[in-house]
């Protein structure tokens, strides 16, 4: 298959293929952290996002929720279908934790019942700022009725996904989800969901298996990748 590539982020590399509505991600092995301030290399990081995100994606299909997925290529790459993204980081929040309690002064771990939904503005000269739905509507080119579809499906992302994780003795605190339009216009899920867009709390011992312990640098990162990996191998 040849490639060419089309864009580099700061965790993966994505390539257009010789197929015009396929795309190649190949993970990284770089860490960051505060909008790219901490940065950090880490041999076999690429492996874990991409065998984990590979494994999510494949079971939310499995649950007939649409995205970009299509299969795992090898360790550290996937073939996905060609989206235009949606400027929009959609974090869905179970319990408090992180900015929101900086930015709102919620009690650590207070449950949200419903699931909270918030929209970020993915640009990193703004640093991602939050914003509402008019902004959304606005800054972006989603309609109204596209952005209840977004909610939606993260609302659903978050239900099945507390399953599979509770099913490996994991509580899904909160993620953050992307979303693009493909070539027939149609919303699905993008992006990655990994230990870097999720934070996951061990059920027995509230250990944090994330990038938390990256960004607090309270703990090895591909320790707790490998736990997460391992824990959902065994359950296929
Ligand atoms: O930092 P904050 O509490 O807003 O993060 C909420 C969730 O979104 C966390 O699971 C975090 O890992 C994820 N996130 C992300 N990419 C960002 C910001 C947050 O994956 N740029």
């Amino acid at each position: 298959m040849t490639r060419s590539l089309l864009y580099e982020g700061k965790a993966k590399k994505v390539y257009q293929t010789d197929q015009s509505n396929e795309l190649i991600l190949s993970y990284k092995n770089d860490a960051t952290a505060f909008n790219g301030k901490k940065k950090e290399v880490f041999d076999g990081k690429g492996r874990f996002n991409n065998l984990i995100s590979s494994h999510v994606f494949h079971y939310l299909a499995e649950h007939d929720i649409p995205s970009h997925f299509i299969k795992k290529l090898n360790d550290t790459e996937q073939l996905v279908k060609k989206t235009t993204i949606i400027p929009l980081e959609v974090v869905v929040r179970n319990r408090a934790t992180g900015s929101i309690v900086k930015r709102l002064g919620f009690e650590e771990n207070r449950p949200f019942h419903p699931p909270l939904i918030e929209f970020f503005y993915k640009e990193d000269a703004l640093d991602d700022p939050i914003i509402n739905d008019q902004h959304a509507l606005l800054l972006t080119d989603a309609t109204d009725k596209e952005l209840e579809q977004i909610k939606a499906y993260a609302l659903r992302v978050n239900d099945v996904l507390m399953n599979l994780f509770d099913s490996i003795g994991v509580t899904l605190v909160d993620f953050k989800l992307e979303f693009g339009r493909d070539l027939l216009g149609q919303i699905v899920l993008a992006d990655e969901i990994s230990p870097d867009t999720c934070r996951l709390w061990d059920k027995e011992t509230d250990a944090k298996l994330d990038k938390d312990v990256f960004r607090q640098g309270t703990g090895d990162l591909l320790t707790v990748y490998d736990t997460i990996l391992k824990r959902l191998e065994a359950i296929k």
